[in-house]
């Protein structure tokens, strides 16, 4: 058995699709949202500040696909799921993670260490920014102003579809040889900004603009939408780092571990062009 965590959101919800889509029994770990699990499928309630709930969802469990929005929670998950006989961990973390050159690093690093001493094996997917985050927190702004806000400027990030870290997850899931690696996952190529406001522009037939802000105009944007302060220092910390051409390089993980290249941006534009009108 499989235990999916966070499968009612972005990533999970794609891993439990591929996963599903090749006939494997899995479980799906949901908070809030269980409406976002296809139908069909093995739903179980979780809910990391409620640990009553951790050890139901663990029981009978072999592997586990880990994933939490604020990282700190996974440690004591990762105490259950060893006391419960899970046998291995397929940890959602950050592109370069080990290098611990930002917030975000810095925090799945420590939940890697943790997993890499727990006695269990490991797998570590370690994406980049993904092309679901132009919908999940900008899809306002292109839709009432037709515009983009970021501090990142001029610097290109090779943003994957979560489709393609859904597909990796499955293969690595349900396939032997991953043991002890960290993939490092990127979308096809690293588009600035300027760049994804004129696909956008392209695919839904009307301007939409990337407008450069300071990394305190960001800050407070996040603040002010209701992001927790020390989350929305992370998240200026992070656009410091794609700045500084931190998440430019396109790796070839996606295409060596599903056979085929990861969905471009344009694509992803297309398929979810409605999330935009
Ligand atoms: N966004 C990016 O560009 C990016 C890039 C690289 C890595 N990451 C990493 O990706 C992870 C986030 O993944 P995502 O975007 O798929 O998240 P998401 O869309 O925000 O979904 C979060 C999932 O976790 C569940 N959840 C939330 N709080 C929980 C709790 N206290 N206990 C148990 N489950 C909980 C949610 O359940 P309900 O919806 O049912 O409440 C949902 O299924 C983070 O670790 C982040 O650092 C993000």
């Amino acid at each position: 058995m499989i235990l999916i965590t966070g499968a009612s959101g972005t990533v999970g919800r794609e891993v439990v699709k591929a996963l599903s889509a090749g006939g494997t029994r899995i479980r799906a770990g949901y908070r809030t949202r269980p409406q976002n699990l296809p139908t069909g499928i093995d739903g179980v309630a979780l809910d990391y500040d409620r640990p009553e709930t951790i050890r139901p969802a663990l029981a009978g469990v072999e592997t586990l696909f880990l994933l939490s929005n604020t990282v700190a929670p996974e440690a004591s998950v990762v105490d259950e799921a060893r006391k419960a006989g899970v046998k291995r961990i397929v940890k959602l973390s950050v592109m370069n993670a080990d290098k611990e050159q930002y917030t975000f690093a810095k925090w799945h690093r420590a939940s890697e260490k943790h997993i890499e001493s727990s006695g269990l094996g490991w797998t570590f997917l370690r994406p980049t920014g993904f092309m679901q985050n132009v919908i999940n927190y900008m899809a306002g702004t292109i839709r009432g102003q037709g515009a983009i806000y970021s501090s990142v400027g001029d610097v290109g990030i090779a943003a994957i579809d979560a489709r393609d870290i859904g597909a990796v997850a499955a293969r690595v899931l349900t396939s032997a040889g991953h043991e002890g690696k960290a993939y490092e996952l990127t979308g096809p190529t690293a588009l600035t900004y300027d760049q994804v406001a004129e696909v956008l522009t392209r695919v839904l037939g009307k301007p939409v603009r990337y407008v450069r802000i300071t990394p305190d105009q960001y800050k407070q944007a996040a603040v002010g939408a209701g992001t927790p302060e020390a989350y929305a220092d992370a998240l200026v910390d992070l656009e410091r780092h794609y700045a500084r051409g931190g998440s430019s390089v396109v790796s070839p993980a996606v295409k060596q571990l599903t056979g085929r290249d990861p969905i471009p941006f344009e694509q992803f534009a297309r398929d979810n062009a409605a999330a935009w009108r």
